[in-house]
């Protein structure tokens, strides 16, 4: 027997009620979290958006009432009336902040039944994800979806707050776009009304953020849906939310100071943690060179060193023909490493030639000696040097890696994180972040055999670098900057070229034509010509800082209803096949699989 809330009328929450409601007449409605036959008397969590309170179905109240109570199971959605009252001495529950007191209900209805869920909300949820994922709706109502997303809620209105506090305009741009090139494939849409023509789902809103830029609407900001059909990862989506913004008149810190003022409120009002600023620096030249990549993980001490000067002019073959030849050798002093086994080595060794290492040199350090193959090949007076230069004591491990600086700086970066997880090295703290600065404009790209842009093409050069464009793009250093999280690349941003005439040349060193420049950025190209300010922006990924934030794994977690690694909602089944006759509307046949 199904009823509807008639006469009900909710009066608290089920998160609500606490030691000075005793007394009160009540009404809650909710879900059965859990139902508990003790003695003759059912206790059940009655639970809603706010919390859960115990209520209870005493039979020597009313039979009926009790029988009523009897068919509650797992996620009935009910409702009662009663009295509030102290829960007895010694079934407290001091989790709950609702746990001093129950409700010993009155009155109760059925407002809907729920069959077995095929997962049980009040568990943890550790089953498959596919399963959570299947039947979100119910893996939603667990409290650690629940507390995600409320967080979600809050730290979107912290954003909002601030900039809005610091004189920002919310301006929406179109989800029916045209491409907006973030290194991603796009998301196409085909149109109806113009056959054979496609919108493309924009990857960012780079290209209206600078129009508006063009308009006079000097601080735009917006948390905005962006597409990209991209390889998946824990960190990745192929729809995710950016804090996106867009200031005119500045310079790089202007954009500095406005995200650690956002950085600090956000951690502040989120979880109460201080975050000291302004923050680090590092250039993207320091980065790759001490921490082997340009998203580097600062809450370990963990650093590389070089060694090459030091080992130059041994009798060790392999790194002198290297050194010879233009290589580098860098390496980790591992605090404590001298205790390593020759079989602890041997993996690491294994560890570094499957990430690409032609090998791993190590030294462990016994008082003065040096244990290690490779002692041997080096002078007394150079086993010393090593030890000044890599600031290693007695007991401590040396590794190195030898080779062509290109190759060999992203191993180095794994293999610092290997060390740090394998050593389980204390974190110095929770949260770590780091602006990375002075990349280069452009990188090599040897499949196509061109230049291709480092952030985006919209990045305006170095002023001292532009000469340089015609003669030596790969030194021209771009005003771009990363925000990098616990090693994580939290948001990413850059002065842009404002001048016709430059943003062609740059199209031009990655190889876009004039004509092919006009026909994909020609609006933007002629919006500069009538007046377009100095301007720059930034975007940071709001599902990664709140991954971070809330210590996740993957940004699954803190996404309502995410895509899987193939890019399917399991609860919807999308993306799915189509009608052919929708298909015929928009002037497309389907190629035979
Ligand atoms: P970028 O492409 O670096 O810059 O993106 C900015 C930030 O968005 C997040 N992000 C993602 N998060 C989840 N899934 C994805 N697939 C994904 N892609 C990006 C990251 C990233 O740092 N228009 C420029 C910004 C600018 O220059 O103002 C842009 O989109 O946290």
């Amino acid at each position: 027997m199904i009823e509807t809330l008639g006469d009900y009328k909710r009066t608290h929450n089920c998160g609500e009620l606490r030691k000075e409601h005793i007394g009160d007449e009540v009404c809650l409605m909710g879900w059965v979290n859990r139902s508990r036959d003790h003695g003759g008397v059912i206790f059940v969590d009655l639970r809603d958006r706010w919390g859960i309170t115990q209520v209870v179905f005493d039979p020597t109240v009313d039979a009926n009432l009790f029988a009523l109570g009897e068919r509650m199971r797992s996620e009935f959605v009910i409702a009662v009336h009663g009295k509030v009252r102290l829960r007895p001495a010694g079934n407290e529950n001091p989790s709950l902040p609702t746990g001093e007191v129950e409700v010993l209900v009155s009155e109760a209805k059925i407002l809907n039944t729920s069959e077995t869920p095929p997962i049980y909300v009040s568990d943890e949820g550790d089953e498959d994800e596919r399963i959570r994922l299947r039947y979100r709706y119910l893996d939603l109502r667990r409290t650690r979806m629940q507390r995600n997303l409320i967080f979600r809620s809050r730290i979107s209105k912290t954003v909002r707050d601030y900039m809005s506090e610091n004189d920002f305009l919310e301006i929406d741009t179109p989800v029916l776009s045209k491409s907006t090139p973030e290194g991603a494939r796009d998301f196409l849409v085909p149109s109806r009304l113009l056959p054979g023509t496609f919108y493309a789902l924009p990857q960012s809103p780079q290209l209206f953020k600078q129009i508006l830029m063009a308009s006079g609407y000097e601080k735009y900001f917006q948390i905005v849906k962006c597409y990209r059909d991209e390889d998946l990862r824990a960190d990745r989506q192929p729809e995710h939310t950016q804090i996106d913004l867009e200031m005119s008149f500045i310079t790089e810190e202007n954009i500095y100071s406005l995200i650690e003022g956002l950085i600090k409120k956000v951690f502040k009002e989120g979880l109460d943690i201080d975050i000291a600023t302004p923050l680090p620096r590092l250039t993207y030249k320091e980065s790759l060179l001490r921490y082997g990549t340009d998203k580097p993980d600062l809450r370990y001490e963990l650093q590389i060193t070089d060694v090459t000067d030091v080992m130059r002019g041994s009798d060790f073959k392999i790194f002198e023909t290297l050194i010879q030849g233009g290589g580098i050798v860098r390496g980790f002093t591992i605090t404590g490493g001298a205790a390593f086994s020759r079989k602890e080595l041997d993996d690491l060794i294994a560890y570094s030639q499957k990430l690409g290492s032609s090998g791993l040199a190590w030294m462990r350090l016994k008082g003065d000696q040096t244990d290690s193959p490779i002692a041997k090949f080096f002078a007394e007076q150079q086993l010393q040097a090593l030890r000044t230069t890599m600031n290693a004591k007695d007991g401590d491990l040396l590794a190195f890696l030898a080779g062509q600086e290109k190759a060999i700086v992203p191993i180095l970066g794994e293999l610092r994180l290997h060390l740090i997880e394998k050593t389980k090295m204390q974190p110095k703290q929770p949260y770590a972040f780091t602006w990375v600065t002075d990349f280069p404009l452009f990188e090599w790209d040897t499949e196509r055999k061109g230049w291709a842009p480092m952030h985006h093409i919209f990045t305006m050069p170095r002023e001292q670098d532009i000469p340089l464009l015609d003669s030596a793009p790969g030194e021209v250093m771009g005003r771009l900057y990363d925000l990098v999280l616990n090693g994580t690349e939290l948001g990413s941003g850059s002065i842009r070229i404002h001048i016709r005439e430059l943003q062609e040349k740059v199209f031009s060193i990655i190889g876009l034509e004039q004509e092919a420049a006009r026909e994909r950025f020609g609006f933007l190209l002629d919006a500069f010509q009538y007046g377009a300010p100095p301007h720059g922006g930034i975007a940071l990924g709001l599902d990664r800082l709140l991954m971070l934030m809330l210590g996740e794994n993957s940004i699954r977690e803190v996404i309502p209803f995410p895509k899987t690694q193939s890019g399917a909602c399991l609860m919807t089944g999308a993306p799915s096949p189509v009608e052919k006759d929708q298909l015929r509307e928009v002037g497309i046949r389907l190629l035979e699989p």
